[in-house]
């Protein structure tokens, strides 16, 4: 038998924004929380991301993954000043709001379909001209035929958000355990039901009666009891460019149907990106960054002239249905999920760790988590 290392009250595996908000949330709790992470914490998904916190821009009608995503984005404010406290890092909680900008006559009937359903929601969405648009963002394509801007579609700095998720988790007592992948979820029977036990991991066992998976694209990997889980989740590589800031600069967020620019701090603009499906391969390509640069000149036609600051690929997890799985397992006693959140983990890490946390601590959660039971896809249990 492997060695027992130690003994917690609750082990979350992964160390992304999701796993790290949720291992925060415990930890203030008074529970002894650990955070197994295969790589170095905060370096897959979650630093690769572009900090986009844009319900209006990504979704697509008024469902239960937008109620989410815009129950995520009005605790931001609070979640960022509160993590400053709690870690002393600042995330760069920007709030210029976004645009997405209409550059030919396919994109007009986009632009009105997504007008048209966020107003009859009574959502903060306007209609800008050309002229308008060109005031706010001067870069802008001269071919722009005008725009929505959706001003509470804000942006944080993921590589901070995680450096101080890590940091604020740690402060509040979360042990981390780097470079430990998780191999199998462990269980026992017990009075008729499945009861969480522990998880063998690359240096022994832990045991804990809670374990939350929060394990982004790798989640279906991970065994439970020998068998695999229930919960497919699958990488979907984006490439990003970080551009050197031209002298007259960008303010927003800026969107078109085909890619996006975010403006950062320290000089740079984040171009994205791509969405393909070829595995668990990270890798940079010359025909990903050709897509990349061609979608960040379309918006703003200067970026050629300028310096590439950067490049990077990360793995979007997805599951089957696009929509994240979050919630308690419905067979396993302690089991839970906090996976799949797609293209917009960061924006739902507040809510995520809020609704996690509430469910592990009392067994229910103040946000309705239906639309995102584990349970959801039907897929048979692997024990009984
Ligand atoms: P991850 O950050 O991938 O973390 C999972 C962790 O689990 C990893 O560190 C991994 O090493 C670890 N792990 C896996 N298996 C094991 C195991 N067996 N044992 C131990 N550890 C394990 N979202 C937004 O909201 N806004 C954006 O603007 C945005 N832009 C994006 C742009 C790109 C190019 C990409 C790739 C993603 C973007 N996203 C964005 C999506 C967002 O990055 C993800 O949804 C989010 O980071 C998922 O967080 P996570 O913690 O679940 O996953
Ligand atoms: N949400 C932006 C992306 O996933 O590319």
């Amino acid at each position: 038998m492997p060695e027992v290392i130690n003994q917690f009250d609750a082990i979350v595996i992964g160390g992304g924004v999701i796993g790290c908000s949720i291992a925060w949330r415990l930890a203030q709790a008074g529970m002894q929380v650990a955070v197994l992470e295969r790589g170095k914490v905060g370096c897959e998904a979650s630093y690769a991301a572009g900090g986009m916190l844009a319900p209006l821009a990504e979704a697509n009608a008024a469902d239960g993954f937008f109620h989410l995503a815009v129950a995520s984005r009005a605790m931001y404010a609070d979640f960022a000043r509160e993590l400053k406290a709690a870690s002393g890092i600042d995330i760069e909680y920007r709030t210029e709001g976004t645009l997405y900008l209409s550059l030919t006559e396919e994109d007009d009937e986009e632009l009105d379909r997504r007008w048209q359903w966020q107003h009859e929601a009574g959502l903060n969405v306007k209609r800008l001209n050309a002229e308008c648009v060109r005031k706010l963002e001067p870069l802008a394509n001269e071919k722009l035929r005008w725009a929505l801007k959706f001003p509470d579609d804000h942006q944080v700095n993921n590589r901070r958000l995680i450096e101080a998720l890590h940091a604020a988790a740690r402060n509040a007592g979360a042990h981390f355990f780097p470079h430990t992948e998780a191999h199998q979820i462990l269980s026992e029977h017990r009075a008729g039901q499945r009861y969480i036990t522990g998880v063998a991991h690359a240096r022994g066992n832990a045991v804990a009666p809670t374990v939350v998976v929060a394990a982004g694209c790798w989640t279906g990997k991970l065994l439970f009891d020998g068998s695999s889980t229930l919960i497919p989740v699958r990488p979907i590589r984006g490439q990003m460019i970080a551009i050197e800031m031209p002298a007259t600069g960008l303010n927003h967020v800026i969107y078109s149907r085909r890619g996006y620019l975010i403006p950062r701090l320290g000089g740079f603009v984040i171009a994205g990106s791509t969405t393909e499906n070829v595995g668990y391969d990270k890798r940079v390509t010359a025909q990903g960054m050709a897509a990349v640069i061609n979608k960040a000149v379309e918006i703003a036609p200067q970026l050629q002239e300028q310096a590439i600051v950067e490049t990077w690929a990360g793995l979007r997890p997805f599951g089957l249905d696009q929509w994240p799985v979050i919630g308690a397992d419905p067979k396993v006693n302690g089991l839970l999920y906090a996976t799949a959140h797609y293209r917009n983990g960061i924006l739902l890490t507040p809510a995520t760790a809020k609704a996690v946390s509430e469910l592990v601590l009392t067994g229910n959660s103040s946000i309705n988590l239906s639309p995102f039971a584990p349970g959801r896809f039907g897929l048979e249990p692997p024990i009984g």
